[in-house]
């Protein structure tokens, strides 16, 4: 069985664990021999830019992101600066994702995809991803292991999972496995082993993608794109060990104000599915920095399939797209809100390494704190100031001063700090405990965590239990139907 590996056995050093997010700008594209205003958006410097603030004209307002792409950036800089980096990972069975967000006609395909003079991520990150398994199979110490590289393209097209390499399937189902993997059970898996083949099966299916001539694009994306490339590394002698790394490369449909749009008939019914999944998709982002136990995952197939890249179980990288033109202003500001709310999401394999730096955990946590003090706690404020004094790796009398405020904390994130105390505790790694706190309190926390485990597994049971009896109900139904 497929068994996932962390950084830390890895001995590597850990990154970051935020969804990583860039932003870029796509070039003017007004008509020349239209009159056209300055742009509404303005960069500043590698990391943030400013938009005019449209309650006071005479102000701006300014965003702070991982990278800040201006309109002259070429494909190469946004591949090499934001994206090539999360690849490594794959090889020691990691998932990671990279997804384009964005208004319709902001550069959302021409990021992911390209064209044949100026290839996208796509295309890039799928001949690194080949380069490197080659490499890794001919360096000395591998010569026991094999990679095996597949594909499967799926696009989400009003709400139901369509097989892009076997335009037969349709409405595939999503499932997660018990390790919560997310699966799509029936899709087409291509091997590949070199870009040829890549490019014999991609280029088709690409086409099988339903695009459509707006208003605001002439090939508009009407449908929510999601390439996944799995590398498998297999080892040839006992145990036999196998590695599972699954990349999730994301052309996201663009949100649509249909007032601008002109969209009528399909393309309007095309448009409410793209904007409730979208809607849908910053409820999760919003659920997950608020630390709420219930994350809508469910609510769209779009969260679903991106459950193990958002909170989950991938390293994320998210390319927001946005336009310069003044008639995209509103459009503009949405997306960079959303994008400034994903900025705050924490992935779970980065929680190890997140807990090694406690100076990773207040920044963190900032944006809760800040909403909590403006309500007027006075023991939150007390943990931002704890916070701000914290240090990894300094002397017990500092440890006891960087004491946490657990009550404070996102509940899973202490769940993944207790996890992950125990098992430094069990390797006798006492200088690094992580919560610095009482004992007691932390097995009254074990013990809650445990209880709180249970009954998600009991509701879990409950849930299963209905749904089971949804699906008689339906069939029932059915029976009934045909018997009349
Ligand atoms: N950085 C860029 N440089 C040059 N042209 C660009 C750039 N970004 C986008 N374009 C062009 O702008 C147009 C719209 O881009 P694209 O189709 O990628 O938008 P989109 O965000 O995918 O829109 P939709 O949501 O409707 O699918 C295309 O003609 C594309 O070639
Ligand atoms: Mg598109």
């Amino acid at each position: 069985m497929a068994k996932r590996v962390s950084i830390l056995d890895q001995h590597k050093k850990p990154s970051s664990a935020r969804v990583r997010v860039a932003v870029r700008l796509r070039p003017y594209m007004e008509k020349e021999d239209e009159k056209a205003p300055a742009a509404c958006v303005r960069g500043l410097d590698s990391q943030s830019l400013e938009i005019v603030n449209w309650r006071n004209q005479l102000e701006t307002m300014q965003y702070q992101f991982d990278a800040f792409y201006g309109d002259s950036a070429t494909q190469r800089e946004i591949y090499m600066g934001s994206v090539c980096h999360i690849l490594p990972h794959l090889l020691i069975g990691q998932n990671a994702s990279v997804f384009a967000y964005g208004p319709t006609g902001a550069g959302k395909t021409h990021t992911m995809l390209g064209n044949p003079s100026q290839p996208g991520v796509i295309p890039r990150a799928v001949r690194d991803l080949l380069q490197m398994t080659r490499t890794a199979a001919g360096g000395p110490e591998n010569e026991n292991w094999t990679y095996t590289i597949t594909m499967s393209y799926v696009e989400i097209y009003q709400e139901k999972v369509m097989d892009l390499l076997e335009p037969k399937n349709k409405d595939l189902p999503i499932r997660e496995d018990k390790d919560h993997n997310i699966l799509i059970p029936g899709v087409t898996q291509k091997t590949i082993n070199s870009f040829g083949d890549f490019d014999e099966h991609f280029i088709p299916a690409s086409q099988n993608r339903t695009v459509a001539s707006t208003k605001l694009n002439d090939r508009s994306s009407r449908s929510h794109a999601v390439l996944l490339i799995k590398v498998q590394k297999s080892q040839q002698v006992s145990p036999f060990r196998q590695l599972t790394g699954k990349l999730y490369l994301i052309d996201l449909a663009g949100s649509e104000d249909n007032r601008r749009t002109g969209n009528q008939g399909i393309r309007l019914k095309e448009s409410g599915a793209i904007n409730s999944s979208l809607f849908t998709l910053s409820k999760v982002v919003d659920a997950l920095n608020q630390g709420l136990p219930r994350i809508p995952y469910r609510d769209s197939k779009l969260t679903r399939l991106l459950q193990d890249s958002l909170g989950g179980t991938a390293h994320s990288v998210m390319i927001a797209n946005i336009a310069p033109e003044q008639k995209y202003y509103f459009d503009t500001l949405t997306a960079l809100n959303f994008a400034a709310k994903s900025k705050q999401i924490i992935n779970k394999p980065f929680s190890q390494e997140t807990t090694q730096s406690i100076a990773a955990l207040p920044a963190m946590k900032r944006p809760r704190e800040e909403a909590e003090t403006a309500a007027g706690s006075r023991q939150r404020k007390k943990s931002k100031t704890d916070s701000t004094e914290s240090s990894p790796n300094t002397s017990m009398d500092a440890a006891s001063k960087r004491k946490l405020n657990l009550a404070a904390l996102d509940p899973a994130v202490v769940e993944r700090l207790l996890k992950l105390d125990k098992i430094l505790t069990e390797k006798g790694m006492k200088e690094a405990q992580l919560l610095s706190t009482p004992k007691r309190e932390r097995m009254a926390l074990l013990k809650k965590w445990e209880e709180s485990q249970m009954e998600i597994e009991r509701l879990k049971e409950k849930q299963k239990e209905l749904e089971q009896k949804a699906i008689e109900a339906e069939a029932r139904l059915e029976r009934g139907q045909w018997a009349l």
